[in-house]
């Protein structure tokens, strides 16, 4: 009778275990967002590779321009190269140190593919040069008083531009493996966080703190650098810009959680928007705003379609295409795809293959680099 009740209770005591063994359902709570995250969007992201060897934050990761070579850096004041392998994965070919003495912020190739451009929290820019394969740090642009935030190559590769927490934006000129200082732009009234080139090069943008967007160009008589517009239009810090491939729109994106589609107006356009001095204007046509729950660090227009892809501080990969009967002046884009867990952390940086058209990289605060493939 004892051993009866005894196994009486040693089977229910086992059935208590089992039921309790179960994984919990996991209810996902977030305050902030009032409608459920849209799923079974028209496309799928795949995740391809996940690239590990930073510690820290990895901030950014660049292909060189034919997209055979990934550059990746981050908090741990590291830059790395990884190739593609035959199976179409990525390896680490080599580890670039002693460039920086702190995080390194951002990378810019060359569009020759010769140089990539290092810009860190130590106020410098490096210069590192492919000789063979193997990568040399041969120069250092200095003159930011602190952090370099975002470092960009011109297109024909004649001027590189760098911004800085310390409110400034610099033009410097490359030639002949000397890099001069061309203008010293005081427009913005906080920290620049990032410089975009338009395709044709004669257009030079920044994203800022200070909620706004500037524009300069150079004037051809005197070659001074000038500003000559701001946008404002987004709520908060303005963290990345991207053209399209004509280099009449770019996309902008912000700690407001909005993305925001800017066009260019010429003079005497038909739509009658107004222009001064003979200057295109730049007008907001477009905001998308209520997708993300977080930050937008990071816009990237796909190379040769209007298709947006953005990293987000919560977590997630976004991408965003322009309908077919679009209005030019009012542009609609319709969130196509999405990953709301592309990372387990911040997504910092987001950028399309230049060349395989649904090839996606990103990278994270959760210390991996992602490659991404479009179904
Ligand atoms: C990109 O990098 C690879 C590997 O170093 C190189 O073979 C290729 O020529 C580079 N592309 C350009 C445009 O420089």
């Amino acid at each position: 009778m004892i051993v009866c009740a005894f196994s009486l209770l040693h089977w229910l005591d086992l059935c208590v275990k089992f039921i309790l063994s179960f994984p919990k359902r996991r209810k996902i709570i977030n305050p902030r967002r009032i409608t459920p995250y849209p799923q079974n969007l028209p496309m799928k992201l795949v995740r391809f590779d996940t690239l590990k060897g930073h510690r820290g934050k990895v901030w950014c990761a660049k292909w060189n321009s034919s997209g055979t070579i990934l550059a990746s850096c981050g908090e741990d004041k590291t830059i790395r190269l990884w190739g593609m392998t035959g199976n179409g994965k990525w390896k680490l070919k080599t580890v670039l140190q002693d460039g920086h003495q702190k995080t390194i912020r951002d990378l810019a190739w060359s569009p020759c593919g010769k140089y990539l451009a290092s810009a860190s929290f130590d106020g410098t820019t490096a210069i590192w040069d492919n000789l063979g394969g193997e990568f040399e740090c041969n120069a250092a642009l200095e003159g930011h008083e602190n952090e370099v935030k975002s470092v960009s190559w011109s297109p024909n590769g004649n001027l590189i531009a760098t911004c800085s927490r310390d409110k400034t934006v610099w033009v410097w000129q490359v030639e002949n493996d000397d890099y001069d200082c061309a203008a010293v732009l005081n427009a913005h009234t906080q920290d620049v966080k990032k410089v975009a080139w338009s395709p044709s090069g004669d257009l030079l943008v920044s994203a800022s703190y200070d909620e706004t967007i500037k524009m300069f160009k150079e004037d051809p008589n005197d070659g001074d650098w000038t500003s000559i517009g701001t946008l404002k239009s987004h709520s908060a810090t303005v963290w990345s810009i991207s053209f399209d491939q004509t280099g009449t729109r770019f996309a902008s994106c912000a700690d407001d959680g909005s993305i925001k589609i800017w066009r260019q107006y010429l003079p005497g356009n038909p739509e009658g928007v107004a222009t001064v001095d003979n200057d295109p204007t730049w007008k907001c046509v477009c905001t998308l705003s209520g997708y993300h729950d977080g930050p937008v660090y990071d816009v990237d227009w796909h190379p040769t379609k209007n298709l947006l892809a953005t990293a987000c501080g919560d977590n997630g990969l976004r991408l965003f295409e322009e309908s077919d009967d679009s209005n030019p002046n009012e542009p609609a884009f319709e969130m196509v795809a999405a990953d709301y867990n592309a990372h387990a952390q911040d997504v910092n940086c987001v950028k399309w293959h230049p060349t395989d058209s649904g090839l996606l990289v990103t990278s994270g605060d959760d210390e991996v680099v992602c490659i991404w493939q479009v179904v």
